[in-house]
């Protein structure tokens, strides 16, 4: 299984963007975890497009947007047109979760469904198959910085299990308190997409980062 490392830029340093994404690229790294959170599914406000835009602009790495939004479905084709490679959008929010998946994919972009620590995963029964990546949190969504929920990683497990009967090239994506500890426990239990935001951020990251991709060797 390839296994990435998939750094959230919430944890930036703003006004350094454009040396830490050079940094993060400097590592081997090829893909940026984007957060885009609206103040009402979740209770802050972060970036959109503007700054997405600005990302693609400079970099060719893959953008992961990860919608912490309501409606997505009226975000999406922005999204698109800003730079986004995939969409990640919350099953909680999507009334209709099979249009906005077929929406996704018509743009062109790799689709993903997130579910939130208390969100069962038979919710994703049916669209399994159709789906790129499954995101499964790891913290209640909103904030970086808290601490990983250690209850997620049998989900991780149970649907480890489950994609290799219905759909093998699944990725499963882990996020939310990600650190050189809890990261066992994600691979472990079958995650081949690790976001990780503030223990990436914070100090010297590029030792954050080369520690982080050695525990990760360790596991293939
Ligand atoms: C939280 C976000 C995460 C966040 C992770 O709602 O979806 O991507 O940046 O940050 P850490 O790794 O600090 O928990
Ligand atoms: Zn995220």
């Amino acid at each position: 299984m390839k296994r990435i490392l998939n750094p959230s830029i919430l944890s930036a340093d703003f006004c350094k963007l454009r040396e830490q994404i050079d940094i993060i690229r400097g590592c081997g790294i090829q893909s940026l975890h984007f957060d885009v959170m609206d103040g009402c599914f979740v209770p802050e406000i972060t970036f959109g497009t503007p700054v997405l835009k600005s990302i693609r602009d400079y970099t060719d790495m893959l953008i992961d947007v990860h919608m912490m939004v309501e409606e997505p479905e009226r975000k999406i084709e922005s999204f698109r047109k800003a730079g986004a490679d995939r969409i990640t959008v919350h099953a909680e929010v999507c009334r209709h979760l099979d249009r906005v998946v077929s929406q996704i994919r018509e743009l062109g972009m790799k689709a993903g469904v997130a579910l939130n620590p208390a969100t069962p995963l038979c919710s994703l029964e049916e669209i399994l198959p159709e789906l790129d990546l499954v995101l499964i949190m790891t913290v209640n969504p909103g904030y970086g910085g808290q601490k990983y929920i250690p209850y997620c990683a049998e989900k991780v497990r149970r649907l480890r299990e489950i994609a290799d009967r219905r759909n093998p090239k699944l990725s499963i994506q882990v996020d939310g308190g990600i650190n050189r500890e809890t990261i066992r426990s994600a691979l472990e239990a079958g995650a081949d997409d690790i976001v990780s935001g503030s223990s990436l951020f914070n100090g010297d990251m590029q030792k954050n980062i080369t520690d982080m991709i050695k525990i990760m060797e360790e596991y293939r």
